[in-house]
């Protein structure tokens, strides 16, 4: 039997604190909220949990402070399967993101990087040293970037596969594009890399091949209830979203991050993977929060297979 490839993530853990209104106040305006709760997120560490409870061999990277949100998302990773011996408990607080999520799903985001900030290339080595075969990494963008750099030359120079999400948006060294098998921006990101608008797909397909022409094996690009596009040099295609009653969109870019990674470290082709981390996606904007949203495999099996029915 072939054993699935390991998925190592390395990023940030967050403790989300989330306040529910019924619009996003404007510039300047305040608005009551109808609830408040505090859900473990952190793109990194949604990422592995998403991986985690769909069945990968996942090991997270990353750096949680010696406090009670600390150990509130270690305890997270580890109910959801994820390997926690590269999560390094360091002094000071714990990464915290204020989220604000109006009905219908849409949601703004403050990141405040606490220990996230200490995440550095030992912490990558470390993880990387202990792996006998090559494995598919997942990186974004909530820690140092010399520290994302460095996870991508190191992992590379290895053999594994990369993923980044390069969320939230920031320009990466132009040495480094080509070392990135498959990169994940939803639209606003892509606008951001890229300088171009993204709103239709056809803007998707020209934007891509801009980080195609950088060096960039795949380009994925997000689009919400729209699905998302392909890019590569051989072709490019569109794949149709799973249709559902949006609540909380929160980490539905990373529960599609760590889906993809689980469905290629069990050997789908990319096309394949795509299809099963928008079943994912979907799920996990139906509910609330970051990490308790990310469907377990059992859910997305069932979930994947009704809709084969309805179509
Ligand atoms: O992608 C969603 C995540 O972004 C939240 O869980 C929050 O912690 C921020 O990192």
């Amino acid at each position: 039997m072939i054993k699935n490839k390991t998925v190592l993530v390395v990023g940030s853990l967050n403790m989300d604190l989330v306040a529910s209104a019924a619009r996003l106040p404007a510039r300047g305006e305040t608005v009551f909220g109808e609830r408040f709760a505090t859900f473990p997120g952190g793109k990194g560490a949604n990422q592995a949990v998403a991986a985690g409870k769909l069945g990968a061999a996942v090991k997270m990277v990353g750096c949680v402070g010696q406090d009670g949100f600390g150990r509130e998302l270690m305890d997270s990773l580890k109910a959801s399967g994820v390997d926690t011996t590269f999560v390094d408990q360091v002094e000071g607080a714990t990464g915290t993101a204020l989220i604000t999520v109006e009905t219908g799903g849409a949601n703004t985001i403050v990141v405040v990087s606490g220990a996230n900030a200490a995440c550095c290339p030992q912490h990558v080595d470390a993880a990387l040293a202990a792996e006998t075969e090559p494995g598919i990494l997942v990186v974004q963008n909530e820690i140092p970037q010399a520290t994302v750099e460095h996870a991508i030359r190191a992992a590379k120079a290895r053999g594994w596969t990369v993923i980044l999400n390069p969320a939230p948006a920031r320009a990466i060294g132009a040495d480094v594009m080509p070392l990135v098998d498959i990169i994940i921006p939803n639209e606003t990101e892509m606008s951001v890399l890229t300088g171009l608008p993204v709103k239709t797909e056809a803007d998707a397909f020209a934007a891509a091949a801009r980080l195609l022409a950088q060096g960039v094996g795949a380009v994925i690009i997000t689009l919400g209830d729209k699905g998302a596009v392909c890019c590569r040099r051989a072709e490019q295609f569109h794949v149709p979203p799973y249709r559902v009653q949006a609540v909380d969109t929160t980490a539905a870019g990373d529960a599609y991050a760590g889906a993809l990674a689980t469905a290629l470290a069990e050997g789908k082709t990319l096309r394949g993977a795509m299809q099963f981390a928008s079943a994912v996606a979907a799920l996990s904007v139906t509910r609330a929060g970051a990490q308790p949203s990310l469907p377990w495999r059992d859910e997305t099996d069932a979930f994947i297979s009704k809709w084969e029915v309805r179509v």
